[in-house]
């Protein structure tokens, strides 16, 4: 796709709450959708980030939407998805929320405590099937196992049009090492380098999409 874009980008962590106070999360720091965005905006691209609780504040220049939950993720993803060329899943989405979430703080007592969890809808698969021809859709895949078979599925059974894998040890990391493919491409691996490094690698491949 050449000339300028408009990117949604999504990035950090999602927050499911057990209560007002407490909640359930992940290790997400947010830099590798920050870095997207960084790199988006340097190619001269439009940038809508919705972003989860992240560690950095975004870049200027970057319309940004904070949210919190993986609900308000996908509101936010609907409500801005139409209007972009290509959308990165770079959040770490929570799959599971507590199905009933208390009103009022939880009291401490002697017996133990069972939080009953219920899946969260799959933003990514959503975006796959609503895509228009001329969109991109791009996700994430972290994977402790036959990492290359997984993502492929994903990337196969979302209808991607490119999936990024990587390792858990990569959540959180100022370098990582990963691994990319394209719909129509093989797998390229780039190793131990810094999120701004395979930033700019995922845009030079989304612009010849
Ligand atoms: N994702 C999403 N909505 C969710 C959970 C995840 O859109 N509710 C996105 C993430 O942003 C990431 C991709 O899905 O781009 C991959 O997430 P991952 O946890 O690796 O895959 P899952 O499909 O959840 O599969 P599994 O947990 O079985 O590996």
């Amino acid at each position: 796709m050449a000339g300028k874009m408009h990117f949604l980008i999504t990035a950090g962590g999602t927050r499911e709450y057990i209560d007002p106070v407490r909640f359930i999360s992940n290790a997400s720091s947010g830099r590798m959708g920050l870095a997207l965005a960084r790199a988006a905006l340097k190619a001269g691209h439009e940038v809508t980030l919705i972003a989860a609780p992240i560690k950095q504040g975004p870049p200027r220049g970057v319309n940004t939407i904070r949210v919190e939950t993986a609900e308000q993720m996908f509101k936010a993803v609907k409500k801005h998805f139409e209007k972009c060329d290509c959308l990165i899943m770079a959040a770490a989405v929570a799959d599971y929320a507590p199905a009933k979430p208390a009103k009022t703080k939880i009291r401490r007592t002697a017996k133990g405590l069972t939080i009953e969890l219920k899946p969260t809808a799959d933003i990514l698969r959503w975006a796959g099937k609503r895509k228009r021809k001329d969109q991109i859709v791009i996700g994430f895949a972290l994977e402790d196992e036959k990492l290359r078979e997984r993502a492929e599925k994903k990337l196969k059974e979302k209808r991607l049009d490119m999936i990024i894998a990587n390792r858990p040890a990569a959540i959180s990391a100022e370098k990582s090492t990963v691994q990319m493919k394209t719909r129509d491409s093989d797998w390229t691996e780039i190793k131990h380098v810094t999120k701004a490094t395979i930033a700019k690698r995922i845009m030079r491949v989304v612009e010849s999409l």
